[in-house]
C-alpha cells in the first residue's frame, strides 16, 4: 500500500493564520527550522490507480494540486478519488467535502455518530445534496474488516476511541462510540498493517492488539504537553478536553510508543506543539525514541 499525507497539521494549520505563538511568528519570519503544514489528511492506495482519502481537510485545493496520482488523468472532469472516510467530524477533517462538489457523488464512509454531525450540527451533506450528492456508507465498528470495492487491495478494520464529538456536535458533552475513530489498513497482498489514530485521546485496553500488530503507527501528534494552548497563551483547553494525548509525561504518547514494534509516526500536530521546531529539545527527544513527525508529501510505502 502507498500512503500519502496531504496534510500533517492539526486545525488551524502551521503556520496558523491568526496566530503569533513562537512557531507560527518563527516560521513566517524565517528564524525557525520548520516545515510548514497544512491540515490533517492522507490518501491510500491498494492498487496506486483508486485512492481513499481519508479525512477532507479545508486544505484539500493545495493538497490535491501537490500530489499528481489524485489529479484528474483519463478524462475531461476526473478524479482518483474513489471514496472518502472520515475519522470524525472535526470541521478540519470535513471542510473540504465542500471542495469536492464539482466532482461526481461522494462515496462517504462514516460511522453514525458522524454521520448524524453532518446532518444536524453541521449540515454538510444536505448541502452538498444540492451539488454532487453524497453516497454515505456506514463505517462498522464491531471490530470486523471490511473492503471498499472502489480502492482494491485494502482491508480496513475501523474501531471506536474515546474521545471528544466537536464543540458544534449536538452530543458534544454526551459521547458516543464512533465520534472518533482509530483505522486499522491492511494491504491484502503483504498483509502490512497501518494503524492511524489522529485524535487519540486515552489508551484504552481494546487498542493495544491494534497497536501491537501494526507495522506503522500514525498516531495522534497535537500537543506536547497536557497545558500547551494555555502555556503558549493562545487557548483555555486541555487537551484531554480536546480528546488528545499530549507526547510527554507519564502515561504520554511517547512511553506509550516506546514498547511497540511498528514504525511510529506521529501526525495531526498542532502550530503550538515545540516538536515543529527541528533544533528544539522535544524533538530531539523524539529522535532518540525512534519516533517520526509526519510532514506533508510524506509517502509511507508498505
Ligand atoms: C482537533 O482535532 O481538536 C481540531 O484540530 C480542532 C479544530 O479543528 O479546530
Ligand atoms: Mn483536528
Ligand atoms: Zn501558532
Amino acid at each position: 500500500m502507498h500512503i500519502r499525507i496531504l496534510g500533517s497539521a492539526a486545525g488551524g494549520g502551521f503556520p496558523q493564520w491568526n496566530c503569533n505563538c513562537r512557531n507560527c511568528a518563527g516560521l513566517r519570519a524565517g528564524i525557525l527550522r520548520a516545515r510548514p503544514r497544512t491540515q490533517s489528511s492522507l490518501t491510500v492506495s491498494g492498487d496506486g490507480q483508486n485512492w481513499l482519502l481519508i479525512n477532507a481537510s479545508p486544505d484539500i485545493r493545495a493538497q490535491l494540486a501537490a500530489f499528481a496520482p489524485l489529479q484528474p488523468g483519463r478524462r475531461l472532469r476526473d478524479t482518483a478519488i474513489a471514496a472518502v472516510l472520515l475519522m470524525d467530524s472535526q470541521i478540519d477533517h470535513v471542510s473540504g467535502l465542500l471542495a469536492l462538489r464539482e466532482g461526481p457523488p461522494i462515496r462517504l464512509y462514516c460511522s453514525d455518530p458522524v454521520y448524524h454531525d453532518l446532518t444536524s450540527g453541521l449540515p454538510l451533506i444536505g448541502v452538498l445534496g444540492h451539488y454532487c450528492g453524497v453516497e454515505r456508507r456506514p463505517v462498522p465498528l464491531d471490530g470486523c474488516s471490511f473492503a471498499i470495492a472502489e480502492v482494491p487491495g485494502l482491508r480496513l478494520t475501523a474501531v471506536a476511541l474515546s474521545s471528544m464529538a466537536p464543540p458544534y456536535s449536538p452530543h458534544r458533552h454526551d459521547p458516543h462510540p464512533g465520534d472518533n475513530l482509530g483505522l486499522l489498513i491492511e494491504d491484502e497482498d503483504s498483509g502490512r498493517r497501518v494503524f492511524y489514530a489522529p485524535g487519540l485521546g486515552e489508551i484504552e485496553p481494546h487498542l493495544q492488539p491494534y497497536l501491537e500488530s501494526a507495522d506503522a503507527l500514525l498516531v495522534d501528534g497535537t500537543f506536547w504537553r497536557e497545558d500547551e494552548m494555555i502555556l503558549a497563551g493562545v487557548g483555555h483547553k486541555l487537551a484531554a478536553e480536546m480528546g488528545h494525548l499530549p507526547q510527554s509525561g507519564r502515561g504520554g504518547m511517547i512511553e506509550v510508543l516506546r514498547s511497540l514494534r511498528g514504525r511510529k509516526i506521529l501526525i495531526h500536530i498542532n502550530n503550538t506543539n515545540p516538536i515543529l521546531d527541528e533544533d528544539s529539545p522535544e524533538r530531539a527527544e523524539l529522535v532518540a525514541a525512534g519516533i517520526e513527525v509526519a510532514y506533508d508529501g510524506m509517502d509511507i510505502i508498505l
